[in-house]
């Protein structure tokens, strides 16, 4: 655990109620009921789950038993056979959903397109079919390495929909990122995309995948189905690739879902940890399915009629539960955005959400912060007024910025929902349900039901209410991340030890501090681990470091996070190089782009200091909350006593060293 300080913030007094024309519509309806449901799922969680199975979805076989507890290993609805792909498609064909817009795409050059139903079940079947064609089987691995469009989705349920697990990588990670993560998911065929538009340029996705799978890269791959979206030359390994778009016409729509255990694989996400290379992040089926359900139709309050968009990537979890499977699962139309606001066009968030009469808006701080600082002309010279209800997630949202949202965006008329949660509970645990709770600006206010939340010490006990804390959850839940793939000691480690079982009750260590106030109301102050949360993205400083590491100057690198406006964070690496090299901005600059190819864009370093030396305890530990005062150009307080060598931080204060 890190050596950061847990702090609180001043309390925010402003709180917004429901207003009675949302409350009188919303699937939940004020706080008593809220609360009665609460209580109720605290009471009985296995018979509020089994309830909530039993109605919101498709089974081809009823469970035998709700929970399984082995702490930490959960298993739910044991014995039940079920399909998520079926619940977001198949369901739907036999009701008056079946022409209903089921995904609206928008491209970032201007192209759209809408799937109904009834043609989005039949693209997926085609693909499904094509990738049993193609060898996988039920079990198989398959990476998923696209930009945002319709095929991103349909890879996803076509994977579901023949039992085998997709792990998709963001297509901003670089090819050696992409390598690591289908080596350890051992990936037997990509889904990827020619290329991919993002601020008026290509993403070459197809060439990353080429290099990834070079010289003995990924060998467990053995075919490449790629979809032709930006039209450029690429080049095509006869044998290994295949163009989707010939093939998909040759392929028969007919393709039955494939009857799955519960606790079969459905996705592996990886995620930054504060140790190694990022941990494969397992999720099974009938518990996800549920629980990223529930949770979108609470929590967005989904309405037949809405056109609900989430702007996150499908390489995030976000993406997952909340663009494709919560959404599909409802019977919603969800909508996907393949760019992002740019120099040619700042607006375009504003221009979907006029084009498409957008409802439901969820979106990041980070974003919501660009917003701001792009201009309130932006959003006013359009007709938002579809919107009812805005979303915020990926990181604590400051009170400005949740006012900005509420009164620029949401025109004083729109509830919030700042959800917490993160990659491994799979679903939303901390939000307002926004027909029910009142909101604050900055917390992400009262667990949803079936969560048992709480903040505690290093030792299991609840802190007083204001007080900081450890971020904890004291019950299973359906969405919850199964294990780490392929280490369950890892699994065990990350998150059930660093507070010890209470009176036999295990705790989920989530890796956030914060704090409860006098209502019951959680505040979220960031990780008080080694993970920094860079522009919405979760990254590791220790994957910074081993990357500066491999570079051939490099002999030691420490990194840390610093406050920044935008982003939230900014990445800050101290360097010292080995003897025979000296610093200069030329290896400043090579040091940047090394980052860049071995993680991707997202990691690359805002700032490197080169130091003699890094501030280190006797046992030779990195210090790094010294390095954080020094990158956020604050003075040093509190206790220097640790460490080993004092003269390090005159040198460091000195500069550039
Ligand atoms: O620190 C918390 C922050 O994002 C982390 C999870 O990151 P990731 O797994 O990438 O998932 C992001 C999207 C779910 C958490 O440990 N976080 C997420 N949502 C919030 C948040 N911090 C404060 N408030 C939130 N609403």
């Amino acid at each position: 655990m890190s050596e950061s300080t847990i702090e609180s913030s001043l309390p925010e007094k402003r709180l917004f109620h429901p207003r009675a024309e949302f409350s009188q519509n919303a699937h939940i309806k004020s706080l008593e009921e809220y609360k009665s449901i609460y209580d109720r799922a605290k009471a009985d969680p296995e018979q509020f789950w089994a309830e909530l199975a039993e109605q919101e979805l498709h089974w081809f076989q009823k469970w035998d038993k709700v929970l399984d507890w082995q702490p930490p290993f959960a298993k739910w609805f044991v014995g039940g056979k079920i399909n998520i792909s079926y619940n977001c498609l198949d369901r739907h064909l036999q009701t008056w959903r079946k022409n209903k817009a089921a995904l609206i795409w928008e491209g970032e050059p201007g192209d759209s397109r809408t799937l109904t139903y009834a043609q989005l079940h039949r693209e997926v079947c085609q693909m499904a079919n094509l990738l049993k064609q193609l060898g996988v089987q039920k079990g198989d691995r398959v990476g998923i390495y696209m930009p945002m469009i319709p095929e991103a989705a349909i890879a996803m349920l076509a994977c579901a929909r023949i039992g085998a697990t997709h792990t998709v990588v963001f297509g901003g990670f670089s090819a050696e990122a992409l390598k690591d993560r289908l080596v350890d998911a051992q990936a037997r065929l990509v889904i990827t995309a020619d290329g991919g538009w993002r601020k008026d340029a290509i993403v070459p996705l197809k060439q990353q995948v080429d290099k990834a799978l070079a010289d003995g890269g990924a060998t467990s791959v053995e075919n490449v189905l790629v979809v032709r979206r930006t039209g450029q030359d690429i080049d095509m390994l006869p044998g290994r690739d295949r163009w989707w778009h010939e093939l998909q016409h040759t392929i028969s729509a007919d393709c039955a879902a494939e009857p799955m255990d519960s606790e079969d694989m459905l996705f592996i996400l990886y995620t930054s940890g504060t140790t190694g290379k990022p941990k494969g992040v397992v999720h099974t089926t009938a518990g996800y399915n549920l629980y990223s359900h529930i949770t979108t139709k609470w929590i967005f309050d989904i309405q037949d009629t809405d056109v609900y968009w989430c702007t996150a990537d499908i390489g995030w979890i976000t993406g997952h539960s909340y663009a494709v499977y919560g959404p599909l699962s409802n019977g919603a139309t969800t909508l996907m955005y393949e760019g992002a606001p740019r120099a040619s066009n700042p607006g375009c968030m504003w221009d979907v959400i006029e084009k498409h009469g957008v409802n439901i808006f969820y979106t990041a701080p980070t974003a919501i912060r660009s917003f701001i600082k792009m201009g309130d002309h932006l959003p006013k010279a359009r007709n938002l007024s579809s919107l009812r209800l805005l979303g915020t997630v990926g990181e604590p949202i400051n009170p400005e910025a949740w006012m900005w949202y509420y009164r620029v965006i949401g025109g004083e008329r729109c509830p919030i929902v700042d959800t917490w949660w993160q990659t491994e509970t799979g679903g939303i645990m901390i939000t307002p349900l926004p027909g029910a709770i009142p909101t604050k600006p900055g917390s992400a206010t009262l667990p949803f039901p079936g969560i048992i939340a709480d903040v505690v010490n290093l030792e299991g006990d609840s802190v007083e209410t204001n007080e900081g804390g450890y971020l904890a959850v004291k019950y299973p839940w359906p969405g919850m991340m199964r294990n780490v793939y392929g280490d369950p000691e890892r699994f065990r480690r990350t998150y059930w030890e660093h507070i010890p079982p209470k009176d036999g009750q295990y705790i989920y260590f989530a890796g956030d501090g914060a704090r409860r106030d006098e209502d019951g109301y959680y505040w979220v102050m960031g990780r008080v681990d080694d993970v920094m949360n860079v522009a919405g993205h979760r990254i590791g400083t220790m994957e910074i470091e081993s990357a500066l590491v491999s570079h051939q100057a490099v002999a030691e690198a420490a990194v840390v996070g610093k406050p920044d406006e935008i982003k939230g964070q900014e990445i800050v690496a101290f360097v010292t190089l080995k003897n025979s090299y000296d610093a200069s901005e030329e290896l400043k600059k090579e040091l940047k782009q090394h980052v860049v190819q071995e993680i991707g864009a997202l990691a690359r370093p805002g700032e490197i200091f080169f130091t003699d030396a890094l501030p280190k305890t006797r046992s030779g530990k990195i210090i790094r909350r010294f390095l954080r005062f020094h990158a956020a150009g604050q003075e040093l307080t509190g206790d220097t006593s640790t460490l080993e060598d004092r003269g390090v931080l005159d040198k460091l204060r000195e500069g550039e060293g």
